[in-house]
């Protein structure tokens, strides 16, 4: 059964939305439905961090909370902007967190945290062996889990392919913005995803975001040498895993 001691609080951070609730931790599993609020314009670290105390305000929770961000994050400072205002570059975001909402704050990755997510709780359902979670949306995000460890910001997004950074390529805003088929599509991320194994060799690649909801669609035409499964935490899993990380006390 479990207690309130098994009780975590997760945020994620998105360009479109902020999504926010309490995780049952001993499950998995959201506790109470999660409340969104759009990301503030211009979407500055003070303006998320403001709309994330007021996500953590609605729900009343005063502890430490764990919180999602697009882009690399080391030790608490957001290093990269692929999608997201630039004037995060190079910020003490974990520490703009805790000023602004006066709890703990602990910043991951999105894409760690619902590689985190997945192992745990979801599709990996292993923690032995090298799994590589591939999350398509505007971005191709990456988490590499080793032996339940999490490898930080690996960013197999950014790879250069053909010339190209990667997921301007294969990432499912690029299926859309190009308005590709699922077999052109499916040959892009085989074409990305051969790159991938011949680097890492993983025992098993979970794929994530929206896009994964059709994965009998696109998946006959991903020719892999690794065993692919979709994501089953969906929208849901960048919330679990950095509530879990933040409950473990965790530093990245
Ligand atoms: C960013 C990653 C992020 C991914 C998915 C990429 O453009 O560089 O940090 O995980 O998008 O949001």
């Amino acid at each position: 059964m479990s207690t309130k001691h098994d009780l975590g609080f997760g945020i994620d951070i998105g360009g479109s939305g902020i999504k926010g609730a309490p995780v049952d931790l001993q499950k998995g599993k959201l506790a109470e439905d999660r409340v969104r609020i759009p990301t503030p314009q211009p979407s500055t670290p003070e303006a998320v961090a403001e709309t994330v105390r007021q996500i953590l305000d609605e729900f009343g929770w005063t502890g430490p909370f764990g919180c999602t961000f697009p882009a690399v994050v080391q030790h608490g400072v957001t290093r990269t902007a692929a999608n997201v205002d630039p004037s995060w570059i190079d910020r003490d975001a974990a520490g703009v967190l805790r000023k602004v909402t006066g709890r703990d704050a602990l910043l991951v990755n999105d894409a760690d945290a619902a590689g985190v997510a997945e192992v745990e709780f979801g599709a990996a359902g292993r923690r032995s062996g090298v799994v590589l979670l591939a999350t398509l949306g505007t971005g191709i995000g990456s988490a590499l889990i080793v032996d339940g460890h999490l490898v930080p910001n690996t960013e197999l997004g950014h790879l250069e392919l053909d010339g190209h950074d990667a997921e301007t390529r294969a990432a499912d805003s690029a299926r859309e913005r190009e308005d590709l088929g699922w077999p052109e599509w499916g040959e892009r991320l085989t074409r990305y995803f051969t790159h991938v194994e011949n680097l890492l060799w993983p025992d098993l690649i979970v794929v994530g975001g929206g896009v994964s909801k059709k994965f009998a669609k696109w998946s006959p035409y991903v020719k892999t040498r690794t065993r692919m499964i979709p994501a089953t935490l969906l929208n849901e899993a960048g919330i679990i895993g950095a509530a879990l990380l933040a409950h473990r006390g965790e530093r990245r």
